[in-house]
């Protein structure tokens, strides 16, 4: 029951009219009575899996296509949503080490969009950054051969300026990375290995999407929490123990996640990959575009809500349930909680390593700069590890996310931290730095961005440019940008 697909009919068949979708238009001729008290109870949504088998050729085709379609986000209210083959959301993408990757992106709503691979490591002319874009009717087809750790990584738009819409509307899905190295981590995907997509939404009195992802400091700050598209939802667990693949999908809300009763559970990955070994917690911060695994236990008949605390620190204020887990009287016994994890090697800066200072001064801007697309503002040779000190010098919370790398924290004022990572809390007034490695790939036309994940602050300029070259030539590259797109 749990395998319900949201791949519906309605959203395959009648899809095309676009006619009054409000949604993210900044409609607020309707009221915003508050959400009544939520009894979680409605079956959590789990999106279908994609993995396809490699064809004969060796490569692993994938197929994507954008849609306007109908959800209920409420019950029984239905709205106009944008999914990626469904109407909302869409289907978690799975593939291993070593795999090909033939993907096509077809795009059916009325305007241009991208998809953007987030954590994923590969050549900047297939990551569906803002140049990638693909037209309302065209197609895009990416390929790339699978080549880093086993991660939670996700997918979403990425066109300059409407990112915020395009999401907060519902593209965003989850991309698996197995490796294989045998964890000892459940994988049994929808029944011990859940994905948790965690959204907040504001909703009009009928049910649609409602607010303007662009308006006041931050975006939309919503009352309604989804979990994969589900309102008030609940999950049956059926084992002694579960692994949570946790992405914060939302446009600027950050999480400071916790259960109900304060159990302790096991973060086992970040963005990145896996932990050296499991780390005991009760509390996991998560900012827009993050993610963790965590290992969660339960005794049979456990009852128990999966919160989301206000913790002073950050924009989001007071507590909000997530979701009820409640779990069968008779559980299926789960692997013991391994000792230690197949992570990978943990990323050390050489010495005299390159360093780079961002300023985050604003809310439209990085180093004093907003966004140009015609700018490449940094020129880096490929397979570097640099150090990248991001200082957050504006009085609210932001954070920082690089394409194609992965990092590791050094410190967060002083704090270290573990893992590897793609995007990193950079709260009011610190400043933290990370060691980054690079990617092999060059091309010195091509850029991949880093930015600030609140999409209100990505789409206003929030945002640079850099390209990874041919160690040597760093001087010789253009610093304007010389592509020419890619639409058909
Ligand atoms: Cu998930 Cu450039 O972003
Ligand atoms: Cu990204
Ligand atoms: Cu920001």
């Amino acid at each position: 029951m749990n395998r319900r697909t949201f791949l519906t009919l309605a959203a395959l068949s009648g899809t095309t009219a676009t006619a009054g979708l409000a949604a993210g238009c900044g409609s607020d001729a309707e009221p915003h009575p508050a959400p009544p008290p939520l009894d979680l109870s409605t079956p959590l949504r789990i999106p279908p899996l994609l993995n396809p088998a490699p064809e004969p050729d060796g490569l692993r085709r994938f197929e994507l296509i954008t849609f306007a379609g109908q959800s209920e986000l409420l019950p029984g209210k239905p709205t106009t949503t944008w999914g990626f083959n469904g109407a909302y959301l869409g289907p978690t993408l799975r593939a291993g080490r070593g795999d090909r990757i033939a993907m096509t992106v077809r795009n059916t709503l009325p305007e241009a969009t991208t998809v953007h691979w987030h954590g994923m490591r590969l050549p900047a002319a297939m990551d569906g950054g803002p140049h990638q874009l693909i037209a309302s009717g065209g197609h895009w087809s990416p390929s790339w051969t699978v080549d880093q750790p086993a991660a939670t990584t996700w997918y979403h738009p990425h066109p300059h300026g409407t990112t915020s819409r395009h999401v907060y509307r519902g593209l965003a899905g989850l991309f698996l990375i197995d490796d294989d190295q045998d964890t000892r981590l459940p994988t049994a995907y929808g029944t011990d290995d859940i994905p948790l997509i965690l959204q907040d939404k504001k909703l009009t009195e009928r049910g649609g999407l409602d607010g303007d992802p662009m308006s006041g400091p931050f975006g939309i700050l919503g009352d309604r929490i989804l979990v994969n598209g589900t309102y008030n939802p609940r999950f049956t667990v059926t084992t002694a123990r579960v692994r949570l693949r946790l992405l914060n999908a939302s446009n600027a809300r950050m999480y400071h996640l916790a259960f109900a009763d304060r159990r302790t559970f096991h973060q086992v990955a970040t963005d990145g990959g896996l932990l050296p070994a499991p780390v005991a917690a009760t509390t996991l911060d998560l900012t827009p575009g993050e993610r963790a695994e965590i290992l969660v236990g339960f005794a049979p008949g456990d009852n128990v809500v999966l919160r989301t605390l206000d913790n002073g620190l950050d924009i989001a204020k007071g507590d909000l349930d997530l979701i009820r887990f409640v779990a069968a009287e008779r559980l299926s016994p789960a692997p013991e909680l391994p000792a230690a994890l197949p992570a990978p090697e943990p990323i050390v800066p050489p010495a005299g390593a390159k360093v780079r200072h961002f300023t985050l001064s604003g809310r439209d801007s990085i180093n004093g700069r907003p966004m140009d697309m015609q700018r490449i503002d940094e020129v880096v040779p490929a397979g570097a590890v640099e150090i990248w000190e991001v200082e957050n010098a504006t009085g609210t919370s932001h954070n920082f996310h690089i394409h194609e790398v992965a990092f590791q924290v050094l410190d967060a004022d002083g704090r270290p931290t573990g893992g590897h990572k793609d995007t990193v809390f950079t709260p009011a007034r610190t400043t933290v730095r990370l060691a980054v490695r690079f990617g092999p790939f060059s091309d010195p036309v091509e850029p991949y961005m880093y930015h600030c994940h609140l999409l209100r602050h990505e789409d206003a300029g929030m945002m640079g440019q850099f390209v990874t070259v041919e160690p040597g030539t760093e001087s010789s590259v253009s610093r304007r940008y010389a592509g020419v797109g890619h639409a058909h």
